[in-house]
């Protein structure tokens, strides 16, 4: 060979070594290929397309994301093991409605950082195997079928920041390990069914940002421990199991914007807190926590509050009328509790729901006008619920019978009218039917979005093919509380029926037909019955079931249904927002063996006169000037 030819041949040798570094720096490591085709067939994934390098970012390792929707990419780093190789540091599969399995075989994914198997339709258990996945800091199978309870394993992970479980189906008790998580910032374990003791290593959690673990079935106290946790911003326990009281420690959570406690097991008494020190708090729900005691004038310096929620608890006294002052405020619910005296006047841009206490409000007062305050019923710890704040009762004759089509329209079924109910619902509304004898009254927003709007009235999303669907195609739901009321009954025993379908959860293989709504049933203010789940007792979704009560008493003309969101079901699937209480129809008959004979008793003018004498005896007159 001369010169030139060597330098030629050199340089081919060259550019031919040049291009295969290249080429091998672009490549995925072989066993991490191999892993891969286990992983797909597992998932149930069959458009990874194997012909292609899994790490060339080309379709369909990589396509364009819909945020919070759909996101499928994995994501290699060629310089991360310093081999020549690629290697998968990120898989998130989000929203695909994936049916298969967790492959035990991720482990052999070495470098993996981020598994996101969010939203899908997985079932069975975490392997163990997973534990040995010591780079991963996201780990997210929210929104899955997945069982059995979350391996000891998982505390390996060591470098772990972010664990979301919730809407699945694990259980057990958490493992102790959990504790030793060092970085953790974000664990959300709600709507499973976890049980035990929260374990005292969490004493140890003082990295963690939020913590969620609602609808759940834990047991024992909420954990004074939770005092350590100084970095947290939200901090949710709703219907989790756990009992009271509230650790009056949670005041030294200073940078909490979010904090929510409801429903606690239990009736040991809780004060309420000390809050004045939470300068960035926006959202306080304290409901149905057994608080007593009264309202704190310093809330008021918590400028950032703009939804409180301390609805259903013992709180008595009266109404700081400095709260009608607090400009931020977009929500206030103080529903269910004995508050007494006098009502302050609120802005227009402010919810307010007052019902269910022991106010003094006169019929015809101008609180009364004010269609942003809810005043329903001022007789929550009373036996007297026939009396009505600011309500006018005029009960030409008293029924026998009562029939409401729930958020629909007037409807005839079975010969019998059905009232039509199409007022649109807000955060704190109070709606008398124009005929008289029977008003809703709503509380609440859905405070995981509220995309659905403050007015949101639900419809099927599928075809119902119920005879009578005309009852269930709408329906009048509530993030809260939602009460029915009916007026000038006759006196006496009466079968009332409640007509359910759940007509905004999916009948499919997608991950929003893992939705589940729980909600309870009270009639006459007894809790009648406690997590009721529609689609359970339907047998499907789509489908109506009809939950007759007998011999329900009517004493003082007055039949009150009331529906309740404890906490527990799914807040986001298939959407954010779809929880809480839904009703299709009402119908209500009397059981006496002769209706209307205890009506006969007395003229139709002394039932008038007597609904409202009961109003005026009820209420003190007080006109307020603030
Ligand atoms: C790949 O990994 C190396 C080593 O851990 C790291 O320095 C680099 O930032 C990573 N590259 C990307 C794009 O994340
Ligand atoms: C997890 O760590 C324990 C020690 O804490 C060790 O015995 C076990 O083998 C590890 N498991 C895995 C799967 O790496
Ligand atoms: C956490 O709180 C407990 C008391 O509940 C205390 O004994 C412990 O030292 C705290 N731990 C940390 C890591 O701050
Ligand atoms: C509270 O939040 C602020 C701002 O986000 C942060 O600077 C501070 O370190 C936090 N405090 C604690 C105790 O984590
Ligand atoms: C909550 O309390 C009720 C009785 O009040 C009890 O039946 C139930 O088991 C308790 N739940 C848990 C998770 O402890
Ligand atoms: C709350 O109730 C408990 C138990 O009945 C009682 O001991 C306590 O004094 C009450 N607290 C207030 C502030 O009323
Ligand atoms: C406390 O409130 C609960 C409902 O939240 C109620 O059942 C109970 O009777 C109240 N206790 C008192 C002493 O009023
Ligand atoms: C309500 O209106 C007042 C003025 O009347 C204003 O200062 C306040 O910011 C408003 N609040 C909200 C939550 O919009
Ligand atoms: C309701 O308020 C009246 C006074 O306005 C009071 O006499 C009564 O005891 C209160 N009822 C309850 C249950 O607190
Ligand atoms: C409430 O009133 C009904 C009918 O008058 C009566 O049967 C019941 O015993 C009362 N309940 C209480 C707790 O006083
Ligand atoms: C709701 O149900 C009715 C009655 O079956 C049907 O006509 C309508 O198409 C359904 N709506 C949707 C969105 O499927
Ligand atoms: C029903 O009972 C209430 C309370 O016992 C009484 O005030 C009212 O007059 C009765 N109404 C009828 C129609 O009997």
């Amino acid at each position: 060979m001369n010169t030139s030819s060597q330098f030629l041949f050199l340089s081919l040798i060259s550019i031919w070594f040049i291009s295969l570094t290249a080429f091998a720096a672009t490549t995925i490591h072989p066993d991490e290929k191999k892993a891969l085709e286990v992983i797909a067939k597992s998932l149930g994934k069959k458009d990874w397309n194997f012909d292609i390098d899994p790490c060339s970012n080309k379709p369909n390792w990589v396509t364009p994301t819909i945020p919070n929707v759909v996101e499928n990419n994995v994501i290699c780093n060629c310089s991360v093991a310093g081999d020549n190789f690629c290697h998968v540091v990120e898989i998130n599969l989000k929203g695909q409605n994936l049916q298969g399995t967790l492959p035990s075989e991720l482990n052999r994914l070495r470098y993996l950082q981020v598994i996101d198997l969010a939203r899908n339709n997985l079932k069975g258990p975490i392997p163990k195997e997973w534990g040995s996945l010591t780079n991963i800091y996201k780990f997210a199978l929210l929104g899955n079928q997945l069982t059995g309870s979350i391996p000891v394993e998982i505390a390996n992970l060591s470098a772990l920041q972010i664990l979301e479980l919730f809407n699945n189906q694990f259980s057990g008790n958490l493992p102790p390990g959990l504790g030793h998580l060092t970085q953790i910032q974000i664990l959300r374990l709600s709507s499973n069914k976890f049980t035990g003791e929260l374990p005292a290593t969490f004493a140890k959690l003082t990295t963690l940002q939020e913590f969620r673990i609602e609808d759940n079935q834990f047991s024992g106290k909420i954990p004074n421990f939770i005092q350590n946790w100084t970095s947290i911003n939200k901090l949710m326990i709703q219907g989790s199991g756990l009992s009271g009281p509230i650790p009056s420690g949670i005041s030294l959570l200073t940078n909490l914007t979010d904090l929510r406690i409801s429903d606690l097991n239990g009736s040991e008494y809780s004060h309420l807190p000390q809050l004045n020190n939470m300068k960035s708090l926006n959202r306080l729900i304290l409901r149905n926590c057994n608080i007593n005691g009264t309202l704190p004038e310093n809330l008021r310096t918590i400028t950032t509050l703009k939804h409180l929620d301390l609805g259903f608890n013992n709180l008595s006294g009266t109404i700081p009328r400095t709260y009608a002052d607090m400009n931020g405020l977009k929500y206030i619910f103080l529903t269910g509790n004995l508050l007494t005296g006098p009502v302050p006047s609120w802005r227009k841009n402010v919810s307010v729901d007052l019902s269910y206490n022991n106010f003094s409000i006169s019929q015809g007062s101008q609180i009364c006008k004010d269609e942003n305050v809810n005043l329903f019923s001022p007789s929550w710890g009373r036996n007297d619920t026939g009396t009505v704040s600011c309500l006018s009762l005029k009960c030409p004759k008293p029924a026998n019978s009562l029939y409401i089509n729930c958020g629909g329209k007037q409807a005839i079924v079975d010969g019998k009218s059905y009232d039509g109910d199409s007022d649109l619902p807000g955060p704190a509304r109070f709606h008398a039917n124009p005929t008289g004898n029977w008003a809703y009254s709503t509380t609440g927003v859905f405070v995981e979005s509220n995309q659905l709007g403050d007015t949101y009235s639900p419809k099927n999303i599928t075809k119902l093919t119920m005879v009578d669907a005309e009852l269930y195609t709408n329906a009048r739901a509530s993030p809260t509380s939602l009460t029915y009321y009916g007026f000038c009954l006759a006196n006496g025993s009466y079968i009332v029926n409640l007509h359910f379908a759940e007509i905004m959860i999916p009948d499919d293989q997608t991950y929003g037909s893992l939705g589940r709504r729980v909600f309870d049933i009270y009639l006459q203010g007894k809790p009648v019955q406690k997590d009721f789940n529609i689609a359970k007792e339907a047998g499907g979704v789509g489908k109506k079931v009809i939950k007759q009560f007998k011999d329900i008493i009517v004493s003082s003309n007055t039949l009150e249904i009331r529906l309740y969101w404890a906490g527990k079901g799914t807040q986001s699937l298939p959407n954010k927002s779809i929880y809480g209480p839904l009703i299709s129809a009402i119908s209500v008959e009397s059981s006496d063996s002769q209706p209307g004979s205890i009506s006969a008793d007395s003229s139709p003018d002394s039932i008038t006169a007597g609904a409202v004498v009961g109003i005026l005896v009820a209420a003190t007159i007080l006109i307020l000037s603030f």
